[in-house]
């Protein structure tokens, strides 16, 4: 069985809900805490052994590009200063010399399509899929636990968390056949269905790995909900040329694309920081939560 060694990053997306704050900056630069939001998942992968990082770029996004570069003006300055740990915490954003590879999305036609775009790069071989978006946390890269779950399972293995019924709507679900916890045999996938249409409570979350047989239907360019080209349509059609198994990770996810989420992460990531913990805690102490 092939190995997992590459991952596509789609950040073409338009950011919409974070409006006016992504007028300019791409939102998956915002930071959480210190760090920008998608670098949190590059560490995920990283330490999941992912060694080609792909990103899928819009107009407008070409900031990510240069996050990832190495910045000679800054290093140089920083030297002359005599700045040891901004130049380390710099030299950590690199990517190395070609592992980074940008591939443009010429229009926002949804997830499924933006993969789509990367699939001369990826050609027969498995590959991942991190949506910045959600940062998860946990002991272990939720990528790494679904890379060991592939190793054994082989097909596509994607994320899955429990949701309110009444949320189901905002996600893609599974129709769950077999269940061996943490692994969900999947018989089917609809995107987006209202609750009461809803299969199950199971819910696709932004990390997946998936066999290439998905590219066979991403190429039939079949619009779903929205009007988009939907990766979990094209996931649902694969069923049966390879197999498709959810898997409940370990982990708490934070859904970064919705400012609520945004805004319990930082609180969250903030508490756990070493320096800036103890002052938050103190700080949020202090505010009169019914004023
Ligand atoms: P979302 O729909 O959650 O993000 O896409 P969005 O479109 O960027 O944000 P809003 O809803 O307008 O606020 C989920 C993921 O798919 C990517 C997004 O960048 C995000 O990582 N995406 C979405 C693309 O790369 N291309 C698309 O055409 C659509």
């Amino acid at each position: 069985m092939k190995k997992v060694k590459k991952a596509i990053f789609p950040v073409a997306g338009l950011g919409t809900r974070f409006l006016p704050a992504t007028k300019a900056i791409p939102k998956e630069l915002l930071p959480v805490v210190d760090q920008p939001v998608i670098n949190y998942a590059i560490e995920e992968a990283r330490e999941a052994g992912i060694e080609k990082f792909i990103f899928i770029v819009s107009r407008g996004k070409s900031a990510i590009q240069d996050y990832f570069d190495h910045a000679p003006e800054l290093e140089q300055v920083l030297e002359l200063r005599d700045k040891r740990d901004a130049l380390q915490v710099l030299r950590c954003t690199e990517i190395y010399a070609g592992d980074a590879i940008f591939v443009r999305q010429p229009r926002p036609l949804g997830l499924g399509h933006a993969i789509w775009c990367a699939r001369n790069l990826i050609q027969d071989e498995p590959f991942a899929v991190l949506l910045p978006d959600d940062i998860v946390q946990g002991e272990r890269a939720c990528m790494a636990q679904l890379i060991e779950a592939y190793d054994s399972l082989g097909g596509s293995v994607i994320a899955v968390q429990q949701v309110p019924k009444e949320r189901t709507s905002r996600y893609g679900i599974l129709d769950p056949g077999e269940r061996k916890n943490p692994l969900i045999e999947v018989k089917g996938l609809i995107e987006k269905p209202a609750p009461g249409r809803a299969p199950s409570d199971l819910a696709v979350i932004g990390r997946y790995i998936l066999d290439p047989t998905v590219f066979d239907y991403l190429d039939l360019e079949i619009e779903g909900a929205r009007g988009e080209i939907q990766i979990t349509d094209a996931i649902n059609n694969s069923i049966g040329k390879a197999a498709v198994h959810g898997f409940l990770f370990e982990g708490t996810r934070y859904d970064c694309g919705d400012k609520l989420g945004f805004l319990k992460a930082n609180i969250v990531f903030g508490l756990k920081h070493s320096e800036l913990g103890p002052g938050l805690k103190a700080f949020l102490k202090t505010i009169d939560l019914e004023g």
